[in-house]
């Protein structure tokens, strides 16, 4: 092998390197990670210092080690049609989730929260209606958002430690008395608006890059269609699936 050959592998390697470093700091100034400031700073900070490693070298081994992982998470569920197809179809795949779930919606769901805490999804807490947070008062939503924990606490025996907000709509007055880690995401597949799976799928895997939380809903047929096709799609590109709370501790 020539020296020229070997100079352009180090000045790729050296390319990666800072292509990493550059998606870390894009990932640190994403305004979505608000509530996720701690765990993502973090991340960011274990991917700029592997970066630092592969700016000189970049081994197979190193390779290797660069995991790809993403976290989808479904709102707005439980859905008596559509969540059971996705469960099922999960199931097939072994490939574990996180749905926010609406209090408003458990009712006459009770076995799909039961099958989701069963088959290892995590389940966290969307709100008892579908309202922004921050227009009720703190009481009011203080006591949605506990109304719900204690209905899934009814079904599967333990508290959801994380909520999603209705509409991401969220401020710090809005703690309440439950002690709740706040999840946005950081690709939204915009489901609800694009309803068709093709362009559903299309609209995420032009996004997605490791580490990304994808927001989709479980209540509509096509948001359901697409997210199966992106867990065979993206398995194939070398993608694990894990739940929120996983890429939270990784
Ligand atoms: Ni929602």
């Amino acid at each position: 092998m020539g020296k020229g050959r070997l100079g352009v592998r180090k000045l790729a390697a050296l390319l990666t390197g800072i292509l990493i470093l550059d998606g870390a700091l894009l990932g640190a100034a994403a305004g979505v990670w608000n509530g996720l400031s701690r765990a993502g700073g973090r991340e960011n900070a274990y991917r700029a210092v592997h970066a630092g490693a592969a700016s000189k070298e970049l081994s197979e081994t190193d390779r290797h080690r660069e995991q790809k992982v993403v976290a989808l998470t479904f709102d707005d569920g439980p859905h008596a049609i559509h969540t059971k197809a996705l469960l099922d179809g999960l199931k097939e795949r072994g490939v574990k989730v996180t749905f926010f779930l609406m209090g408003q919606s458990i009712e006459g769901n009770e076995e799909l929260v039961d099958r989701m805490k069963a088959e290892g999804h995590l389940i966290g807490n969307h709100s008892y209606r579908h309202i922004p947070l921050t227009k009720a008062g703190e009481e009011a939503v203080c006591n949605a958002v506990e109304e719900t924990e204690l209905l899934i606490e009814e079904i599967t025996g333990a508290r959801p430690q994380y909520l999603r907000p209705p509409y991401g709509d969220w401020n710090e007055n809005l703690e309440c008395r439950l002690d709740l880690t706040t999840v946005f995401w950081s690709v939204d597949s915009l489901d609800w608006k694009l309803q068709d799976a093709g362009k559903i799928v299309e609209n995420v895997e032009k996004r997605i890059k490791s580490g990304d939380i994808v927001l989709m809903h479980d209540i509509f047929p096509t948001s359901v269609e697409a997210a199966l096709e992106l867990v065979d799609h993206l398995s194939m590109q070398g993608y694990e699936f894990v739940t929120v709370e996983e890429l939270l501790i990784d």
